[in-house]
């Protein structure tokens, strides 16, 4: 079983959450890169049986968001709009992505419990007024320490200046929660992952907090501080707040109470401190139960340099899915690069995996075995009347696969040694395939060489099925073509009340089943 919220109660849900992304801009694949990582992530859990909860959404308010509605020349709400609808919603519904709420930090039901929170910190005595001035990067939304720049005046990840900001604000006494938080680090090793984030946490926390300016007076484009309208919420108190406003904090308990808290919070790397430090200290404050996990993967690179709109190295999820296709596009980014690592982009590796995994490995697999019941048992899937050690061999194969899979994605959210355990198995049945050679066997009529015959497409066959159900979290539309290749449903119901725990259990797909030659799962690819 996966981790659970380290306070979280039995009957909660599995509750996973992306970041909320800036709607400063379209939505590029460093993006999408962590929003089909908790797609998969959630949806592995779902067949597990678990109940789920996937949230993802945007964040609207802030000076970047700001500025960028200005200089198109419309309001920050309009501007906020028009890209929710037009460009980040229809994204993740064009990825597949089966996210059961959308939140966005300028709808009501966020913005006046951010300010009730807010308030209960000051009535608290955790909120003082007080001044401060330092170097801001409105990209990053933070004020940066002038150790942290680069040639001076660099944003170290923007690559761009800083501006001095001076301002007379509300600040979070976060400085006095450094001793409780490693105290929490310390008692809960797997709240940071993977290690080298934790460790960059735990280094950052001893070296001592600051406190933390919450408040901004010089924009309006926020939430107003309750006591003081004068001041707006900073932008990142408002916007980790999402991940409890959206399960019904202060307004829908039962609901609450099922879903928090968080078990898991993806977030890119560079945004770990924020999460992993603040929003537990904020959360301490007010009194909440913890999240189970913080998890920071890495950045998706170009030319060495973190993928952005800003750095105009930002690459369109579209013009890979267009090619590639949907599916394929999800299962490459979570092969190819280890969860919580970076990793470079390349269209040559991308198509060289579609051509040699996807494509010859597996969707070859399945196509052939179809043709073959066609063509000898007239689509009607035989009986295995001799099953021997070769086939022992296939279904150990499959209980390895799975618990391996199950452990690796379910548990670890290691997603590319998930992903490549099924994919081994994929190996092991064109290697038995070879091995058997089913197209020499028919050529055997003796009732003994039929049932061999009978033996090799049923165990094909019901490797296949396994196959359908275990990527089916990665791969949903081409698994489904699968399912419904293997004439599957009719017999063990829709692919996706499939359960985890019973994949590995050899025999379900019933002699009988109907077997067709679906369309092709990985065309071959258009010349780019
Ligand atoms: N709005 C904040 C998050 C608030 S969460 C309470 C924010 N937004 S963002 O749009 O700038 O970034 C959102 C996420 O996208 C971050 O986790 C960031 O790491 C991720 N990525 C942006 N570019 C990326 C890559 N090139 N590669 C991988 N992920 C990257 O920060």
């Amino acid at each position: 079983m996966a981790a659970t919220g380290t306070t979280a109660s039995g009957e909660s849900a599995f509750y996973v959450t992306t970041p909320i992304y800036y709607v400063n801009d379209a939505p590029h694949l460093g993006h999408a890169y962590t929003t089909v990582a908790g797609d998969v992530l959630t949806r592995w859990h779902r067949q597990r049986g678990e109940k789920v909860w996937y949230l993802t959404g945007t964040d609207e308010h802030g000076q970047k968001i700001m500025r960028t509605a200005e200089a198109n020349g419309v309001s920050p709400q309009e501007w906020c709009d028009k890209l929710v609808e037009d460009a980040w919603k229809p994204l993740w519904e064009h990825l597949q992505i089966a996210n059961d709420d959308f939140i966005r930090t300028t709808e009501p039901r966020h913005t006046d419990r951010v300010q009730e929170f807010v308030q209960d910190l000051y009535d608290k005595g955790e909120i003082y007024k007080g001044g401060y001035e330092g170097p801001y990067c409105v990209g990053c939304e933070e004020y940066k320490s002038p150790g942290d720049l680069l040639e001076g005046d660099l944003c170290p990840i923007h690559k761009r200046p800083v501006e001095w900001l001076k301002e007379e604000n509300y600040f979070f006494r976060l400085s006095a929660y450094g001793p409780r938080l490693l105290e929490f680090y310390e008692q809960n090793p797997d709240f940071v992952q993977p290690a080298s984030a934790r460790n960059e946490v735990v280094q950052f926390v001893k070296q001592g907090l600051q406190d933390l300016s919450i408040s901004r007076s010089t924009f309006d484009w926020g939430v107003p501080i309750p006591w003081d309208p004068k001041h707006v919420i900073y932008v990142w108190i408002d916007a980790l707040l999402n991940y409890a406003t959206a399960v019904g904090y202060g307004s829908d308990q039962a609901k609450f109470d099922a879903t928090w808290p968080a078990n898991v919070h993806l977030v890119g790397k560079d945004i770990l401190r924020f999460h992993a430090i603040i929003w537990p200290a904020m959360l301490m404050a007010n009194g909440l139960p913890l999240p189970g996990r913080v998890f920071a993967n890495g950045w998706l690179m170009v030319g060495g340099e973190k993928m952005s709109k800003s750095n105009l190295t930002g690459i369109s999820p579209r013009d890979l899915t267009s090619h590639f296709g949907v599916d394929a596009y999800r299962y490459y980014f979570l092969r190819a690069i280890p969860f919580g690592q970076d990793g470079s982009f390349s269209w040559e590796d991308f198509s060289a995996r579609y051509t040699s995994e996807l494509a010859n490995d597996f969707g070859n697999l399945a196509s052939r075995v179809a043709a073959m019941i066609g063509k000898y048992f007239d689509g009607t899937l035989p009986e295995a009347a001799d099953a021997g050690p070769a086939e022992k061999a296939i279904a150990d194969g499959l209980a390895a696969a799975a618990a391996q899979a199950d452990t690796m994605i379910g548990d670890n959210l290691d997603f590319a040694g998930g992903i490549g355990a099924v994919f081994d198995f994929v190996k092991q049945v064109n290697g038995y395939l070879s091995d058997q050679a089913p197209w020499k066997v028919a050529k055997d009529d003796s009732p003994e060489g039929q049932a061999r015959l009978a033996t090799i497409l049923y165990t094909a066959a019901e490797s296949l099925r396994a196959i359908a159900v275990l990527l089916h979290p990665i791969m949903p539309s081409t698994s489904a073509k699968l399912w419904a290749s293997l004439g599957a449903e009719p017999h063990l119901g829709a692919l996706a009340d499939q359960r985890i725990a019973d994949v590995a259990t050899w025999g379900r797909l019933p002699a009988g089943a109907q077997v067709v030659k679906g369309e092709i799962l990985f065309p071959r690819l258009e010349n780019a």
